[in-house]
């Protein structure tokens, strides 16, 4: 059977990925940010995981304000790096995995939770960042990505509590594929800020650390935070934030063992927030 080993948040900062595209990463503003992550590529090498179910946001770029999905499965063979308007950012294209992003589909659906099917889509800032800032810039990525897409664009946006529970039907489904496959689980976007308004430019560093102690100790009770309790605290794009409790809910229940924990700001206009929780 499959398993889920490990889990990885990070925040997905567009301004991160094109300083590496621009080979800025030796640049005082980003050395630390860069650096954050080298214990994390390291360990990635070493896990060489199967398949990486990647949860991620889309920013109105393959899905435009026309039609807006809350929960979408990319169930394709292949996923195209997109154009947000300066062309298309020169990473590899992303594999999929047709056969288990099917299973999950079908295992998912049927567990009550109503998931679009995205045969065709191409994928922006929201997965190759998180992506570059875990792998480098390889020639292709390590593995096979099911990428995941949530609305956290366009309000209603789902619950705390809707992705927690979602990310636990996730975990039945992969631990019900047959092939003993190691999948990692990816929660991505965040943490604290705000990119538009009179608030533009908040960050909320008391807050994000406390989202983070709460997320690896009590994901539990963190699921039911209101929507509105991130929009006040960590901005309204802090709201990319439930997206990594998907991923937590797919953990084991046990304590989960916490290899990395990052946190620096600022970068671009966001807090970065980085952690690697692996089942114990
Ligand atoms: C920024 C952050 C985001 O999450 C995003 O999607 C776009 C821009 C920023 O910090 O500039
Ligand atoms: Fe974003």
């Amino acid at each position: 059977m499959a398993r889920i080993t490990a889990s990885v948040y990070t925040s997905h900062v567009p301004a991160v990925g094109a300083a590496l595209d621009l080979g800025k990463t030796g640049e005082d503003y980003w050395k630390p940010v860069f650096a954050g992550y080298d214990f994390s590529k390291q360990w990635l090498k070493e896990q060489k995981p199967d398949v990486i179910f990647l949860v991620f946001n889309d920013h109105a770029t393959a899905f435009s304000l026309d039609m807006i999905p809350t929960f979408a499965i990319g169930t394709a063979a292949e996923f195209n790096p997109a154009d947000e308007g300066w062309g298309p950012r020169p990473v590899p294209k992303v594999i999929g995995h047709p056969k288990l992003a099917a299973h999950i589909a079908q295992s998912v659906i049927q567990d009550d939770f109503d998931l679009t099917i995205v045969n065709k889509m191409d994928v922006d800032h929201g997965l190759t960042v998180p992506l570059s800032v875990m792998c480098g810039q390889p020639q292709a990525w390590p593995c096979p990505v099911i990428p995941f897409a949530v609305n956290v664009v366009q309000y209603p946006v789902p619950s705390g509590r809707r992705c927690f529970m979602l990310g636990r039907a996730i975990k039945k489904a992969i631990e019900t594929y047959e092939e003993p496959l190691n999948v990692q689980i990816w929660g991505t976007g965040g943490m604290s800020h705000q990119l538009q308004g009179p608030r533009a430019g908040l960050i909320n560093r008391e807050w994000d650390n406390a989202f983070l102690d709460r997320l690896i100790d009590d994901p539990d009770s963190l699921s039911r935070l209101p929507h509105i309790d991130y929009v006040r605290e960590a901005g309204s794009e802090g709201i990319e934030l439930v997206m990594w409790l998907i991923a937590r809910g797919a953990m084991s229940e046990r304590p989960p063992k916490v290899l990395r924990r990052f946190y620096h700001v600022p970068a671009s206009n966001t807090a970065v927030g980085h952690l690697i929780l692996e089942n114990n």
